[in-house]
């Protein structure tokens, strides 16, 4: 199969990460028989640097003409770098929400799971880690706060500055029937978040979820407001199979989610649109402090490539190939250092990579 797939390398320890996935899809590629084709666009302060914006036009049209989009991630250190002396409309994170609304990229999958090699990583009281877990957050990516209309203003002296938090039942729809779409294939339980107790838009959100759970007699619905589910993450994470929730919710217990894992260097994200198409980035930063050292985890970006190949082209098997090799190396006990500990082997970036494509080799 030929795979036209285009890479955002981005900024910070982006590049590097991305150097290791595209090795281990290549060693995919030479073992099933497939054609990897990669076109590389610049996104954030990349682009910056170079167009003086974060995104051009140009660079959207090549994402749009590619199967999918491999991301490493985009930013730098927001106190000290010249990005952020720049308008809000030109720093390196409104490039990401251009790309996700120029592709319609309104479901956020993130999941967060604790490994079962890494469960000392886990920052949880044993009683609680000992359960596991494996929870998918379904994350509208959109809409809400993060695209309504905003502004600031000055009245009479005083400062003012309004966000407005906006849905309409059918963005609420799309999101929720792929939510529930996933429970089916997982252990059929969906935990919709909202605040129904104060917002309207999370009244609305209630309701239009329990229009499409009728769909879904097999799912197991509850609604949980996010307060609590916050409280609940920390509590009892065995509790959740998929979490539904809009977009500031879903950034903000997303965050929380993979810290309780203890390895935010392991997850994997998928944004996707109606169709095959999906823009696949590891759920970390840019984490401009170690870039360039060769010390970064590629797995998180590793694991995002198998999304690739799993939804974007249907690939199981080789997506399979993957994960198997990320949980063969950490059974060789080779970690890089933010999962590092005591009698494991310590690996750089680079060898990271070749390791995992060895072991699909
Ligand atoms: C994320 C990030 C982005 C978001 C930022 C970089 C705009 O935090 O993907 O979770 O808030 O969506
Ligand atoms: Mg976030």
């Amino acid at each position: 199969m030929d795979l036209k797939i285009t890479c955002i390398p981005g900024d910070g320890i982006g590049p590097e990460i991305v150097a290791e996935a595209k090795k281990v899809l290549d060693a995919v590629a030479e073992k099933y028989g497939h054609v990897m084709h990669y076109t590389d666009i610049l996104m954030g302060g990349a682009s910056i640097d170079a167009y003086g914006v974060p995104l051009t036009a140009e660079a959207v049209a090549a994402a749009k003409s590619a199967d999918a989009v491999l991301m490493g991630s985009i930013g730098g250190d927001t106190t000290t770098s010249p990005w952020y002396k720049l308008p809000p409309d030109r720093r390196p994170e409104a490039g990401l929400l251009a790309i996700r609304k120029e592709l319609n990229l309104f479901a956020n999958l993130r999941p967060a799971v604790l490994y079962g090699e890494l469960r000392g990583a886990c920052p949880l009281k044993e009683e609680i880690s000992a359960a596991g877990f494996d929870m998918l957050i379904m994350r509208e990516l959109t809409g809400g706060l993060y695209f309504g209309e905003r502004r600031t203003t000055e009245e009479n002296g005083v400062r003012k500055a309004v966000d407005t938090l906006v849905y309409d039942e059918n963005e609420i729809r799309r999101i929720a029937v792929k939510g529930f779409d996933i429970a089916m294939k997982r252990r059929k339980k969906v935990t919709s978040v909202d605040k129904a107790n104060v917002l309207d838009s999370s009244r609305l959100w209630r309701s239009v979820v329990e229009e499409v759970a009728k769909d879904y007699p097999e799912v197991t619905l509850e609604h949980m407001l996010v307060d609590n589910c916050a409280m609940q993450l920390v509590k009892d994470p065995a509790q959740f199979d998929v979490i539904l929730t809009e977009n500031m919710f879903g950034d903000i217990l997303s965050d929380e989610a993979s810290m309780v894992t203890g390895s935010i260097g392991m997850l994997a994200s998928a944004s996707l649109n109606d169709t095959k198409f999906g823009l696949y980035e590891p759920s970390h930063g840019s984490a401009p402090d170690i870039a360039g050292q060769d010390i970064a985890n590629p797995i998180a970006t590793v694991l995002s490539a198998a999304m690739m190949l799993r939804y974007s082209f249907d690939l199981d098997r080789e997506a399979d190939a993957i994960e198997d090799a990320v949980r063969q190396v950490l059974k060789e006990g080779y970690r890089t250092g933010d999962i590092m500990s005591e009698g494991c082997i310590r690996t750089g970036c680079k060898q990271m990579g070749d390791l995992l494509a060895e072991r699909i080799r």
